[in-house]
């Protein structure tokens, strides 16, 4: 993040991104490596901690079921891991690790799911806008591959990949959804975040299908398992999915609705929960 850019601060609302006014930011402050020291302590205490809670067995289970399921995998263990690393991964607004016990423990999830399904790190792309300088610094030693570019979601995908969005606002999914809105690329999307179908819930339907019509189309036809979370982690995970897109359930869809897919803007949405990248004026 280049220092002074300009972007709209996103507040925790009820697990669910709100979007501010626009400030200018803060300079990031200064990495120290004893600092990035403490801060993989805590990162790794955090793992061990996941690892004793019964809900992450849980979402183990699941997981690595889904992936059989999905036909990334089989049964046997060691096939669902071979098949599991041909996974890409990219993390979206993870938020502050070090200063934000939330997102550590997300973060602690995820390398707890690549160590079991034997993902390799590096084939995991972080972002998020509001990551200091020390917390990219320490995602790449943990070794992440962090992007320098906001990309607002709309990333191209050309092999399996999963994108890990906990607690992201809806025009980030609505991005990754336009942005591999086919019925060929669509099924390779593997979305760790918020219930579809909770969004659904909280939202009128006239407002999502107007200002996130991806979303929209894809609720109805998208494969939702929700992730069980334990009391203790309820602010970390709750209204957690894993959510996909079977061929033979996004077929069902009107040939009509994969044509032409018009890029989002976002213009007049009154509550925007994305930090957008910034323009040039002409
Ligand atoms: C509600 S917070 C969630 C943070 C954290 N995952 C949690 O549950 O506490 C939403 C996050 O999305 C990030 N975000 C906003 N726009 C983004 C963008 N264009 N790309 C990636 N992340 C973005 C924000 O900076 C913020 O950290």
């Amino acid at each position: 993040m280049a220092s002074g850019e300009e972007w709209q601060i996103v507040r925790r609302g009820k697990g669910i991104a709100r979007t501010g006014k626009r400030v200018q930011t803060e300079k990031p402050e200064a990495s120290e490596p004893s600092e990035r020291l403490r801060g993989k302590r805590r990162i790794t205490e955090a793992v061990n901690e996941l690892k004793g809670d019964n809900f992450w067995l849980e979402w183990r289970e699941l997981l690595s079921g889904c992936l059989a399921a999905s036909g990334r995998g089989s049964s046997e263990n060691k096939a669902v891991s071979k098949r599991a690393c041909l996974l890409d991964c990219v993390c979206y607004g993870l938020g502050n690790f070090s200063s934000c016990v939330s997102a550590r423990y997300q973060l602690a999830m995820l390398l707890l799911l690549f160590d079991t399904l034997e993902i390799p790190v590096g084939q995991c792309s972080m972002y998020d806008p509001v990551f200091t300088v020390s917390e990219c610094e320490t995602l790449r030693e943990l070794g992440f591959t962090v992007l320098t570019e906001n990309e607002e979601g709309k990333r191209a995908i050309c092999r399996p990949t999963l994108f890990y969005l906990i607690h992201c606002g809806k025009a980030l999914y609505n991005n990754v959804l336009w942005k591999n809105w086919s019925l060929q690329v669509l099924p390779n999307v593997i979305v760790i975040g918020n219930s579809f179908l909770g969004i659904q819930e909280r939202m009128l339907q006239r407002e999502l299908e107007r200002d996130y019509s991806f979303l929209s189309d894809a609720i109805g036809v998208c494969e939702e398992t929700s992730l069980p979370c334990s009391p203790r982690f309820l602010d970390v995970f709750n209204d957690t999915a894993l959510i996909r897109f079977p061929t033979d359930k996004i077929s069902e869809l009107p040939d009509s609705i994969w044509a032409e897919p018009v890029e989002p803007h976002y213009q007049h949405c009154p509550d925007l929960e994305i930090i957008l990248k910034e323009r040039q004026l002409n």
